[in-house]
């Protein structure tokens, strides 16, 4: 077998038999959605971020969606996101009637706050920092900026589980922090699963009468809501996979100080920035290969049994989905350029030093 891209099944053994034991435990009990094991899971999941709250959902598309709808964003509205984002951070501001407005990223893949403030007209009532690969958003010129306008930070840290900025966590910066726990996430769950995080008891009641209908008790709908809650065998899996999640992390950030090493000083590659305040969690490795040769290595590393992808291939306002935004080739140079040259690596806990050494290698013999 070759060298796997990602491997939420290896985490799986690690957790088999405390989650099957939770298994039984529920079925006994029969309450599979909802339940102590989600009140559980959403009380370790904040007190881990140090935020008020936890609320389970679920994905981490309906995370998003549900954080705009409590702050009764809709048509009308604007909301700022960067054009290199998986396409459901787009999809979300949508959905609500809103306006998506896109701006470009850095170099460090981010979403550039300086084209954040530019963009910004009175309509904006939110902007949504994507943490993109696991790093996360600089967000301490934000805040200030944010609070002086009136304008909502919802982050998006769906690649960013246990990812931090001066040791505080992604998620507990801005108004809300929305998860995705999809399985390959950092924190991964065993099938779709999300959460919204906030320090703001208002916010926090509204997400949990929205993911339920409109109310918190049964029959009792007090605004017009949703179903989109998290299922109690998730939110087991989840409550045992977040006591490993700074060990995983720090297996992550491994895995990359042994890419850098290996692939620092080639002439055609540049591997991603480690910035020093900020705790990056890998969820992507993304190189950058600067020759225009980005597919034939991606092939030849196929050839050689060894997965790798790109995320993302296409940015969210070249897609057909989004062209009606108006937006064209060359809007976002930054974004464009990046989508034909990033090269996403092998990156998952099983990953070993070999492997490592092994991908790296056939890079280097690729360009020798
Ligand atoms: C940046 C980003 N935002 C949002 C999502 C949506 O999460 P989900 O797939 O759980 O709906 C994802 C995950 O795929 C993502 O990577």
């Amino acid at each position: 077998m070759g060298i796997l891209f990602s491997a939420p099944q290896v985490e799986f053994e690690t957790i088999r038999e405390q989650w099957l034991q939770s298994v039984s435990q529920i079925a006994r009990g029969g309450q599979f959605v909802g339940g102590p094991s989600v009140a559980q899971f959403e009380s370790s999941f904040a007190a881990y971020l140090g935020t008020e709250g936890a609320v389970g959902v679920g994905n981490g598309t309906d995370a998003l969606f549900l954080a705009l709808k409590a702050l009764n964003i809709g048509p009308g509205d604007e909301v700022i996101t960067v054009a290199n984002t998986f396409i459901a951070t787009v999809g979300a501001i949508h959905q609500t009637g809103a306006r998506p407005v896109l701006v470009d990223c850095d170099d460090s893949y981010l979403i550039d706050f300086e084209q954040v403030k530019a963009s910004a007209t009175p309509r904006t009532k939110a902007v949504i920092p994507v943490h993109l690969y696991g790093r996360m958003v600089d967000l301490r010129e934000w805040l200030p900026w944010a609070e002086e306008k009136g304008i909502a930070i919802i982050e998006d840290c769906a690649q960013a589980a246990g990812a931090s900025l001066e040791g505080k966590a992604a998620g507990s910066w801005g108004t809300m922090g929305c998860f995705s726990f999809y399985p390959d996430k950092n924190l991964g769950a065993l099938g779709d699963g999300g959460a919204v995080v906030s320090s703001s008891p208002e916010w926090l009641s509204r997400l949990r009468k929205l993911r339920n209908h409109g109310g918190e008790i049964r029959y009792q709908h007090e605004i017009p809501g949703f179903n989109s809650r998290l299922d109690s065998l998730q939110a087991c899996a989840l409550q045992i996979k977040l006591s490993y999640l700074d060990e995983w992390s720090a297996k992550r950030r491994d895995i990359a100080a042994g890419y850098a090493i290996r692939l620092q000083g080639l002439d055609y590659v540049a591997v991603p920035e480690a910035s020093r305040d900020s705790r990056h969690v890998y969820h992507l490795y993304v190189i950058r290969l600067v020759d225009g040769r980005r597919e034939a290595l991606k092939k030849h590393l196929q050839k050689k049994g060894i997965l790798t992808a790109v995320q993302y291939p296409v940015p969210v306002h070249l897609t057909p989905a989004y062209s009606f935004l108006g937006y064209a080739a060359g809007s976002f140079p930054n974004a464009e350029g990046y989508a034909n040259e990033i090269l996403s690596l092998p990156m998952h806990i099983g990953l070993t030093e070999d492997e490592v050494a092994l991908v790296s290698n056939e890079i280097k013999s690729f360009f020798a």
